[in-house]
């Protein structure tokens, strides 16, 4: 049994504490969180995620006070972003292996401390890139290493949002130098599976559109050598919900998935009048992140699907995409 600590309950904590109750060979055995207020408390975001409720598990203010009272193998990192790599510093100095939130940190240099904190430790870091893990983007991607499909010629992923306004108006969210605004808190999903499936682009050109002094929507186009076409969007701008979405086309068909539609994932064959509803496991991201990395501490192997290090470019890819909004030009990577 991996015994689990959620730090910051939040939002996504909360998210994470529900989780877990339907992971095997897991157990949430406290929370830490400064807000007393949030004790025990349901929260909320802009995903439905059923199963969130209060926690039958004691709360306390510190990874110290944490210690001293219950014992945990990990702590699952749900703080505001600029926070991450000091607490996956200190969990980890603790003894403890380390689930933490995307995106990993908003500076390369933080991203380097948390890998060499890894290696120090002997513990696990794990970047909860859920999207890695989501099934209608493992199908792509399971579809786009077989071939099947032939060449890849065109890729466009979207991911809209209403502002994140659960911490309040001007809470951690609004403020880029803490969240990295809509770039690296909502986008950076879309950036890091890119990254997985496409690979590092050998250019990008991005632009964004800014609200309350913090970017608020972005559009990215990134270059490869083979002249593929990927456009990337994420914004925070959105009046009518969440939804993420892609069209992925090659040669001899196109993968379409929208998550407001029914079927949500689509398979158009080169020649066919019709698509053909593809059907992937009822199941999410969050869920099965965990089901692959209790695995891995479980058999003590490192995320292999999930190391650090590819992380920290999606993290680099981030910033390459602000300086060409700031420049107005293409960035060669
Ligand atoms: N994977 C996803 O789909 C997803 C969704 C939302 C947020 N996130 C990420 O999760 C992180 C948290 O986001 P959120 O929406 O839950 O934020 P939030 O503001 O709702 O929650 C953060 C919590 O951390 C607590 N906190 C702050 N400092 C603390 C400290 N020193 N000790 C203990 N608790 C402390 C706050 O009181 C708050 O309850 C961010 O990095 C965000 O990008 C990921």
């Amino acid at each position: 049994m991996i015994r689990f600590a959620i730090l910051g309950y939040g939002f996504i904590g909360a998210v994470h504490a529900a989780t877990l109750k339907k992971v095997d060979d897991a157990q949430v055995v406290a929370v830490i969180e400064k807000d007393k207020s949030k004790w025990g408390a349901v929260t909320r975001g802009n995903i439905d995620v059923n199963g969130m409720g209060s926690l039958d598990v004691p709360f306390f203010e510190s990874i110290a006070q944490m210690q001293d009272n219950v014992e945990a193998d990990c702590i699952s990192v749900c703080l505001p972003t600029f926070l991450h790599r000091s607490f996956a510093e200190q969990a980890m100095a603790a003894g403890m292996h380390v689930v933490c939130e995307k995106p990993m940190a908003l500076t390369l240099n933080d991203c380097d401390a948390m890998i060499a904190a890894t290696r120090a430790s002997g513990k696990q870091l794990f970047i909860a890139q859920c999207i890695r893990f989501w099934p209608e983007y493992v199908e792509l991607k399971r579809m786009h290493d077989s071939g099947l499909l032939g060449a890849p010629l065109s890729f466009r992923f979207q991911r809209l949002s209403g502002m994140p306004t659960w911490g309040g108006e001007n809470s951690w969210f609004m403020q880029e130098d803490k969240s990295g605004g809509c770039l690296f808190d909502l986008h950076v999903h879309d950036i890091d599976f890119v990254n997985t499936l496409l690979g590092k682009p050998r250019a990008l050109y991005a632009r964004g559109v800014k609200l309350a002094n913090s970017n608020a929507a972005v559009v990215s186009q990134y270059h490869y050598e083979n002249n593929l076409l990927c456009t990337i969007e994420g914004s925070w701008l959105s009046f009518s919900g969440f939804k993420m979405s892609y069209t992925a086309v090659y040669e001899n068909g196109q993968l379409e998935y929208d998550s407001t539609q029914s079927p949500a994932l689509k398979l158009w064959k080169k020649g066919a009048a019709e698509p053909e509803a593809v059907h992937v496991a009822a199941t999410d991201g969050y869920t099965e992140q965990y089901n692959y990395f209790v695995d891995c501490l479980k058999s003590g192997k490192a995320p292999a699907l999930v190391p650090p290090e590819s992380t920290r470019l999606s993290i680099e890819l981030a910033l390459a995409e602000r300086e060409s909004i700031e420049k107005g030009s293409v960035i060669e990577l």
